[in-house]
């Protein structure tokens, strides 16, 4: 083993692809995984990693020094690279209370960065996201000198903890890096997210909930490009620096819905107008020409590639989704989209 990688939040969507990912292109690093396991943590995701001994799943929450310490003394004597992924990450969820954010993404990542400061890590990648730049107009890009101005509590506390990793480099010198990725998709995304929830819905010919008039614009990146993005920072970035990640492919959610309807064969008549997500961001496009020039990354998938590869992963795993979309889910999903819950 050459390094140890801590890896916090890796049973969750992007962690889990990470996981894999590293498992095969970096086979002789360990991979200690920190997470709490709350709704979005599940490890079926990890299912392939299992009996690995590459991999080291540790049960605990970023917010507690005691469990975070546990997890670094997994790394063993091994020099130690850390990729924060831990988060509190659905902007509905924040809408409708914000507290859980503020304890996991900000007291979560001061505790962190204390913890990982005095254990002397080598490297500290913080991923966050396009989200804390706020909003733009129909041109435009974000890039990385453009000013924070997150609108959603979940966007907010991610500011807050990418402030405290900038004064944790700027201060104590600490070995720091932040990636700001704009939204992906792909295998083992919770399906609360517009894509596997469009998914799911239209797969069983429920309604599909499409918050006000359907044009706000995202720019979608397959996950394994974010991953790989991330992994090139961790190597390749300097220190102090911010890395934007996005693939300059904007679409507005009724284009998306669509392609995936036309995909599954089912008619537009699913789609249904719902209330607009209060302080909606209405576009969202980012300029990643720093991190394709300095770093020399770029993604390898276009939509049209992997929304289909996509569409048929979820296809192919209907328990994993049965299983997520029952109990607690339920709950949550009539508290977002009303007692008829869309569906
Ligand atoms: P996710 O919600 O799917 O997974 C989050 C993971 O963090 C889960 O496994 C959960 O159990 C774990 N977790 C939550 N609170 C924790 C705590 N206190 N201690 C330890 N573990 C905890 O999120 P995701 O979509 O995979 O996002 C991962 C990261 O990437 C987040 O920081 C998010 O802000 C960022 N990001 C996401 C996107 C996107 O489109 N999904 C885009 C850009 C950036
Ligand atoms: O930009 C990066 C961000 O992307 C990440 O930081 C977040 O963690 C991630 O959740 C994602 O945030 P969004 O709010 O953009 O993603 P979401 O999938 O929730 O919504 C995408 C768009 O679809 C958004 O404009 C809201 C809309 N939408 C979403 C849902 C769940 C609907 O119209 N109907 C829905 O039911």
């Amino acid at each position: 083993m050459q390094r140890a990688i801590l890896l916090t939040g890796g049973a969750g969507f992007i962690g889990s692809n990470f996981v894999h990912m590293l498992l095969e292109q970096r086979p002789d690093w360990r991979l200690v995984n920190l997470d709490a396991l709350t709704y979005a943590g599940n490890l079926q995701n990890l299912a392939a990693a299992e009996g690995n001994p590459a991999h080291v799943f540790v049960k605990g929450s970023i917010t507690s020094a005691e469990e975070v310490d546990r997890a670094l003394d997994a790394c063993g004597d091994l020099p130690i690279s850390v990729v924060h992924m831990a988060a509190e990450s659905h902007v509905d969820r924040s809408i409708q209370s914000g507290l859980p954010f503020v304890d996991t993404n900000v007291l979560g990542t001061q505790v962190l960065l204390d913890r990982c400061r005095a254990r002397g890590v080598e490297r500290f990648v913080h991923v966050s996201t396009d989200e804390v730049y706020g909003s733009l107009g129909p041109e435009g890009f974000f890039t990385e000198e453009t000013p924070l101005a997150p609108n959603s509590p979940y966007s907010a506390s991610k500011a807050g903890s990418d402030l405290l990793v900038r004064a944790a480099h700027h201060t104590h010198g600490f070995p720091a890096l932040i990636t700001r990725c704009s939204n992906n998709y792909g295998p083992w995304q919770f399906p609360e997210k517009l894509i596997p929830l469009m998914i799911a819905n239209a797969s069983e010919d429920k309604q599909l909930p499409i918050y006000g008039d359907g044009m706000q614009v995202r720019d979608w990146l397959y996950v394994q490009d974010h991953c790989e993005a991330i992994l090139a920072v961790l190597e390749r970035g300097e220190v102090g620096e911010v890395y934007n990640i996005g693939g300059h492919n904007e679409y507005p959610n009724l284009a998306i819905v669509r392609m995936i309807l036309e995909a599954l064969g089912k008619p537009e008549s699913l789609m249904v107008t719902v209330a607009d997500r209060p302080g909606h961001d209405r576009r969202y496009a980012i300029d990643a020409g720093k991190i394709e020039r300095e770093l020399g990354w770029t993604p390898r998938f276009t939509f049209e590639q992997a929304l289909p590869m996509t569409i048929a992963w979820y296809q192919s795993q209907p328990e994993w989704l049965q299983g997520l979309r029952s109990g607690a889910y339920r709950e949550y999903y009539e508290r977002q989209y009303g007692p008829q819950g869309q569906g």
